[in-house]
């Protein structure tokens, strides 16, 4: 058969809606029925008790996203890092978690196996197999010769698709850009302007463009780093401007709908929305951590996106969809180990088209 664009973009269209592979989940059924409930966390400590995963199971949701940090591997031995895993995968809630609801992740610095790491990270090949063996992806899966954890999925009916974009932040990013001389209340990054650094690689934007056009009325985007705050100097999407910028444009360039973004690795929970271009507001709900947060008061950061803060304690979010309405309703929240809302933002689908903000 020719290759022709068109076939790509249906190849990848079709990858997308193969089941889940996470484990516990009626893979058929999840694609006849609309997603109504996704809950997501970050920054879970392996050695540490994970009461989190009680209310986490107790909100039923129809699919958990592991959005990084999911354990400190912090590792180059591949054996160390399969047996932190293994202490993840005995704590008794995930256990819990794993039986009754489907499972996807993605990583961040530590469990790709360093801190704050990129792909100057030796063992990245090897730590990407442990990941993937740990979260039950086949053998024969692509996602097991990709360079990189990215991958996505789409659940639901037409007309009431939500699609699941996983983003590798690791495997490919460039240096970091050190501030000078260092301070550590301000955080240790500023912005790299040099252009030729990379956070997705070439060959994930490429992947990123086809999903972006595959059919979906809620993208969510789960990058382990923040996309949306700009002010702090840790970890974010705005240590390479360039880079955002290209998301951004990526975007508005697809006509992509219904984006949001999720994200973790701050040890704080935060809600932030701007205008990025994109034709509508861009939201990007920050939880974490799921056991390592601050558990006193954490004084706030500047953060000009803002939208509401869960400044310390432990933390996970929830974002459910009322399909029924005519105008389909998105809450974004954050919930504490007590199961309560402590953050929530309702908004409609209408409002994440194109053309809401001219
Ligand atoms: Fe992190």
């Amino acid at each position: 058969m020719r290759i022709s664009r068109r076939n790509v973009l249906l190849f990848t269209g079709l990858a997308a809606l193969l089941p889940p592979s996470g484990t516990g989940a009626d893979a058929a059924q999840m694609q006849k029925k609309p997603l109504q409930r996704i809950a997501f966390g970050s920054c879970a400590g392996q050695d540490q008790p994970q009461p989190i995963w009680e209310p986490i199971v107790g909100n039923k949701p129809d699919l958990f996203l592991f959005v990084g940090d999911n354990i400190y591997g912090d590792t180059e031995d591949m054996q160390v890092m399969r047996d932190k895993y293994a202490r993840l995968g005995a704590q008794p809630g995930y256990k819990k978690l794993t039986a009754t609801c489907p499972v996807l992740a993605t990583w961040d610095d530590h469990d790709y196996g360093v801190n704050d790491g990129g792909a100057e990270y030796p063992k990245r090949r090897e730590s990407q197999q442990v990941f993937l063996d740990f979260f039950g992806e086949p053998k024969n899966s692509p996602r097991r010769s990709r360079e990189g954890v990215y991958d996505a999925r789409v659940y639901g009916p037409p007309g009431k698709q939500v699609q699941i974009i996983l983003l590798d932040t690791r495997y490919h990013r460039g240096p970091l850009k050190r501030r000078e001389p260092e301070n550590r209340a301000l955080g240790p990054y500023v912005p790299n302007p040099d252009p030729a650094v990379t956070v997705l690689g070439d060959a994930q934007w490429r992947w990123l463009e086809a999903q972006l056009r595959v059919p979906a009325e809620v993208r969510i985007i789960a990058s382990s780093i923040q996309v949306v705050p700009e002010d702090h100097g840790w970890e974010k999407w705005m240590n390479f401007p360039h880079e955002r910028e290209r998301l951004f444009n990526l975007i508005r360039g697809t006509k992509a709908a219904g984006v949001l973004f999720i994200s973790g690795d701050r040890h704080l929970a935060e809600l932030s929305m701007m205008d990025g271009g994109v034709g509508y507001p861009l939201y990007d709900l920050t939880s974490s951590a799921l056991n390592r947060s601050a558990q006193r008061w954490r004084p706030y950061e500047t953060n000009r996106h803002r939208v509401g803060t869960m400044n310390w304690g432990d933390n996970f979010g929830l974002i459910s969809i009322d399909w029924e309405r005519q105008d389909p309703q998105i809450s974004l929240q954050i919930r504490d180990v007590d199961g309560d809302i402590t953050l929530q933002r309702k908004i409609y689908l209408s409002t994440l088209q194109p053309g809401v903000i001219r």
